[in-house]
């Protein structure tokens, strides 16, 4: 496996796997890898010949006072999991490489980014727009993975890629979880012990709403009090947000849940903000 840290190496590298006749895939995230992301670099291996993996803490996506300076690393660990996985480069840029001095250019999302999580965090969905559509252009990958875990940020994406003429097939994998329950995030090591033991609440509390819909309700009020009243067990969650979307437009639905929906919740657990979500409905998704 390959560890490309300069611009001029992924550069070549991608040259090469190109004149190769390769189809190249790309996995961005910030490292500190776990099952959620390796599953994306497993995914991406049918789709593509070439899989580069990339670890960057991008500060654009950083709020202040968020925690990018205390974000966890762990280059060594992650070099180890990225090559079991079967990567065939990781590209590792620094700060300076990526935003060099000057540097003021940025994607601005549309509406899209305005709620949820966006809503809560401003800018920072256009930090990711900027650094995903750099990654796209640095490894001209054929091909990009996902994950349905941040849902918001996989909509923006695709969203991006459309309106942009972007030639990527964008991919997505499923939230993959703890054996409790609590979807895998890099954040998880923050949870002290007693938080870590509540935390499962998110994933219980939106199981209990996918079978209110099972049963047939599609009023995204009783389905989003349905999940605040799980959450209410729970002493340390503190409630960022509750959305019950259109999960094409993400935006809330104003009476009935009328298709494919996204029920997407934030929850502080002291300073950790952790997020999941269900999707319903897929059964009727007609593309
Ligand atoms: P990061 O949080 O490291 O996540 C990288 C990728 O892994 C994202 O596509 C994310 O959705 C996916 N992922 C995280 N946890 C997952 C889980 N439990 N199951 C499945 N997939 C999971 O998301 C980012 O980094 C950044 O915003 C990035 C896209 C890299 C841009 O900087």
């Amino acid at each position: 496996m390959r560890i490309l840290r300069r611009i001029d190496e992924v550069r070549q590298f991608v040259s090469q796997a190109h004149q190769a006749g390769h189809r190249v895939g790309l996995v961005p995230t910030m490292g500190y890898l776990h099952a959620g992301h390796l599953s994306l670099i497993h995914r991406i291996r049918t789709h593509a010949d070439s899989v580069i993996a990339t670890i960057f803490v991008n500060p654009t996506q950083f709020g202040p006072g968020e925690d990018l300076d205390a974000y966890p690393r762990d280059e060594e660990g992650d070099l180890e999991k990225a090559r079991a996985a079967g990567c065939d480069a990781v590209f590792l840029p620094t700060v300076d490489a990526m935003y060099p001095r000057g540097s003021e250019t940025r994607i601005r999302p549309g509406p899209m980014a305005n709620q949820l999580c966006g809503g809560r965090r401003p800018g920072h969905f256009e930090g990711v727009c900027t650094v995903v559509l750099k990654l796209f252009h640095l490894t001209r990958c054929d091909v990009a993975c996902f994950g349905e875990k941040d849902f918001q940020q996989l909509a923006i994406i695709r969203r991006m890629v459309k309106d942009l003429d972007l030639s990527v097939d964008v991919l997505s994998g499923p939230i993959v979880r703890e054996d409790d329950g609590l979807a895998m995030s890099s954040r998880n090591v923050y949870l002290d012990a007693p938080e870590r033991a509540q935390a499962p609440i998110l994933r219980r509390a939106l199981l209990k709403a996918e079978a209110l819909w099972s049963d047939g309700e599609r009023d995204p009020n009783v389905l989003g009090q349905c999940v605040r009243t799980c959450l209410s067990e729970a002493s340390l969650a503190k409630i960022d947000y509750i959305e019950v979307c259109d999960a094409n437009s993400l935006h809330p639905w104003d009476g009935e849940c009328a298709g494919v929906t996204v029920i997407a919740i934030a929850v502080f657990f002291g300073h950790t903000r952790l997020i999941d979500n269900c999707e319903l409905g897929t059964e009727s998704r007609t593309s």
